[in-house]
């Protein structure tokens, strides 16, 4: 039973209405909201109080782009962590192509270093029990309709993944709204190498799918911000299965959790061609993903970034 669970970027988007919707639950007896702005998670915790009639949320400051940030804040976490929700990234910012101290891209740091160290943190802590949900998305396999490409890793080797979580792979010609994708597709094999070396505690990667109402996007650039965002997503892309509410987004994780069908180590997201409806084993879809070697070298390779 999942009665204690953190939930990173839990200030607003999916990771606020994850918080909503759990709180919801009977078992929940306590919420970590892990935000990096002190401001924005109190705001969100005064929302979710009030929505839910509940008092059990706690706010951890951790900014999930830097490894120090989160090792410090699970120091701070007094109660070990039946469920984690690795909620927190998107596109990077504003310059997402621009290296941390950790020598990862900021996209990179902010979608996946800073969940392998709280991962770490936590395991080593003996302060994770259950299960950890990476949210990973469709970009990840490609997204055709959008016009985001597959990641196409030429070796997948460890080197080759080091080239993509520092940016080098992709020279001057940076564009977030593809590389995002790899840096999930990363995350996603990290996770599986994870559900290979740690058997007793369950690794999910699941996409919410593409969802409306959160600030997603937003700094993308003008004009594909104006056409995706509040064109696209709300008007045309309903209509073709691509986009849903922020309610069925959060719900994808909700469920996930609590799901005794998932199985530790797979990516669950929607079926070929669409970003709504039922999540279905994406192994099905790309067989790279399943790929045990693959799994090692994204795990290594994200790990030579984590010096301590
Ligand atoms: N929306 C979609 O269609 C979709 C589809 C597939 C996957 N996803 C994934 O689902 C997750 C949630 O997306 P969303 O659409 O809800 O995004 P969102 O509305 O932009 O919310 C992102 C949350 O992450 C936080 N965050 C970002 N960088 C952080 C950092 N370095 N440290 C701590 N918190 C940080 C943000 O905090 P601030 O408010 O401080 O910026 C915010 O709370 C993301 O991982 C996204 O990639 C979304």
């Amino acid at each position: 039973m999942n009665k204690t669970i953190l939930i990173t970027g839990a200030n607003a988007g999916i990771g606020k209405e994850t918080a909503r919707q759990l709180a919801m639950k009977k078992e929940t007896e306590k919420i970590y909201l892990a935000c990096r702005n002190l401001s924005k998670a109190e705001a969100a915790k005064k929302e979710l109080e009030a929505a839910t009639g509940k008092d059990f949320f706690e706010i951890v400051i951790m900014d999930v782009s830097d490894p120090y940030s989160v090792q410090h804040a699970v120091k701070t976490i007094t109660q070990p962590v039946d469920a984690l929700i690795m909620n927190a990234g998107g596109t990077g910012g504003k310059t997402p192509e621009k290296l941390t101290k950790d020598g990862v891209t900021i996209l990179t740091a902010s979608n996946l270093l800073g969940h392998v160290a709280l991962v770490d943190e936590l395991i080593k802590a003996n302060k994770l029990k259950n299960v950890a949900l990476f949210a990973s998305s469709e970009a990840a396999r490609g997204i055709k309709k959008m016009g985001m490409l597959r990641p196409e890793l030429e070796t997948s080797s460890r080197e080759e993944f080091i080239s993509v979580f520092d940016g080098s792979k992709f020279k001057d010609n940076f564009d977030a709204f593809q590389i995002y994708g790899w840096i999930k597709y990363g995350g996603t094999l990290w996770m599986s190498s994870m559900a290979n070396k740690y058997p007793d505690i369950k690794f999910l990667s699941v996409s919410p799918g593409g969802t409306r109402g959160t600030q997603g996007m937003d700094d993308l650039s003008f004009i594909k911000k104006i056409f995706i965002k509040h064109i696209g997503m709300k008007f045309i892309m309903p209509l073709m299965g691509m986009s849903h509410s922020l309610e069925s987004g959060a719900k994808r994780f909700v469920d996930a959790i609590g799901n005794p069908q998932l199985k530790s180590g797979k990516f669950y997201a929607s079926k070929k061609n669409v970003l709504t409806g039922p999540i279905v084993d994406q192994s099905a879809i790309w067989k790279d993903l399943d790929n045990h070697l693959y799994q090692k070298n994204a795990d290594e390779a994200i790990h030579t970034f984590l010096t301590s």
